[in-house]
């Protein structure tokens, strides 16, 4: 293949066969373990979504009951990932995450093992503390002490229970539940490709997760959110939106929460979470006007790309309404990646598990465009 014909970014590269997600870019469909996403967000909890794509079907009463028991267990931290997440209290909560999910191999009892078994332990110990991670940095950052977390609430109610100090009340409780459901798993993304590298070396799961955290921190991939709630704040007003949107591409600058490697339409998380965050902002009028702005710049911020950058079709991605769902949420901008994580981790797991299972090294090439020949004096 000459270098005119590869395609940059693997874009379009069949890079792994799995039976956990699919993107269709072109239809807008996103389907997870067989169901369109339509069907699972807001009708299944978060730890059906993660059985789901563990085991391949959703789970029974009973092994819901089991998966949600084993989880609820397996929430406290160990004192060695609370000293990193103290140490770590004034990094961003992406790095603090990634810190403190390379010490938690430390609480397995054969970390370097890579059976079924072995990845299904670590992979309900990975789902269960990220929320504890999270929710314990965000309140050491901020001066307060950690709350520990409780056995008797769903994993999505006790994290915000774990942030904000007080049981919530059940749309904030669903809304999170759902937005983990919405960003669970998609397909061959950055940081799920590189879990599964990672575990393509036979290498375990924590460190797959770990290197995955890694590829979300970034703005192309998982970081987008904080910066999309920028953008509303700088705009201010519908009628301020086409000019403020002209002026960044002008500049040469991207609009974030729009664009998408694959989707040519509006994303489909985009779909679900709209409907949440509007639900969410009943409750209060600030988050109403917000989301009311969002949805007027949306249509002009689409209006312009079209015209801008024709034949791109830059649609409004998943980020842009997960920033007005978990600030809806009272949760600080900052936190939006790592808790983005908190989702993705049980399809990041799922992957490692289907790579294992696969036992096949990742090993692409690469081109080489340097000198040749060169001599030491
Ligand atoms: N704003 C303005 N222009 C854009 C945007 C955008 N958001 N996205 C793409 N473009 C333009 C590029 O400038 C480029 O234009 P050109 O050909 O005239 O130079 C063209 O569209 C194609 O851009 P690529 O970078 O090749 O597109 P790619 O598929 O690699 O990008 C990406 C996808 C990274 C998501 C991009 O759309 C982007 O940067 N969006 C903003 C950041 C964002 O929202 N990230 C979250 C993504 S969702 C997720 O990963 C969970």
């Amino acid at each position: 293949m000459s270098s005119n014909t590869r395609p940059r970014g693997l874009d379009g590269v069949v890079a792994a066969q799995t039976r956990l997600s699919h993107v269709d870019g072109q239809a807008g469909e996103l389907i997870i373990g067989g169901y369109q996403l339509r069907e699972l967000a807001g009708h299944v909890t978060f730890e059906e979504a993660a059985h789901l794509l563990w085991r391949g079907a959703l789970p029974s009463k009973d092994e819901l009951a089991t998966l949600r028991k084993e989880i609820a267990g397996l929430r406290p931290l160990p004192e060695e990932a609370l000293h990193v997440v103290r140490a770590a209290a004034q990094a961003p909560p992406i790095d603090a995450l990634r810190m403190a999910c390379a010490t938690l191999s430390l609480d397995l009892a054969q970390p370097d093992e890579i059976s079924p078994g072995a990845d299904m332990q670590a992979a309900k110990m990975l789902t269960a503390r990220f929320p504890t991670v999270v929710a314990a940095h965000a309140r050491l950052s901020a001066g307060q002490a950690p709350i520990a977390p409780r056995t008797d609430l769903p994993l999505a109610a006790n994290f915000l229970y774990m942030m904000h100090g007080k049981e919530p009340d059940p749309i904030a409780a669903r809304a999170i539940d759902s937005y983990w459901v919405t960003v669970i798993d998609h397909g061959m993304n950055a940081s799920t490709f590189t879990a599964r590298v990672i575990a393509s070396t036979r290498s375990d799961l924590v460190s797959a997760v770990t290197g995955a955290i890694g590829a979300l921190k970034g703005p192309l991939h998982g970081g987008a959110p904080g910066p999309v709630l920028d953008m509303l704040k700088d705009i201010r007003s519908a009628d301020r939106a086409e000019g403020w949107v002209r002026n960044e591409l002008a500049a040469g600058r991207r609009i974030m929460g729009f664009g998408h490697r694959v989707y040519k339409v509006r994303d489909p998380r985009a779909e679900v979470l709209s409907k949440v965050a509007d639900q969410l902002s009943s409750a209060a009028l600030e988050n109403r006007k917000l989301f009311d702005l969002a949805r007027a710049a949306e249509q002009t911020i689409v209006k312009v790309l079209d015209e801008v950058k024709p034949g791109r079709n830059l649609r409004t991605n998943v980020e842009f309404f997960t920033a007005l769902v978990l600030q809806a949420l009272g949760l600080e901008p900052r936190s939006f990646v790592a808790t983005f994580a908190c989702g993705r981790v049980a399809g990041w797991c799922a992957h490692v598990i289907e790579q294992h299972a696969e036992d096949h090294l990742i090993r692409p090439q690469s081109e080489y465009v340097g000198p040749r020949g060169l001599k030491v004096d």
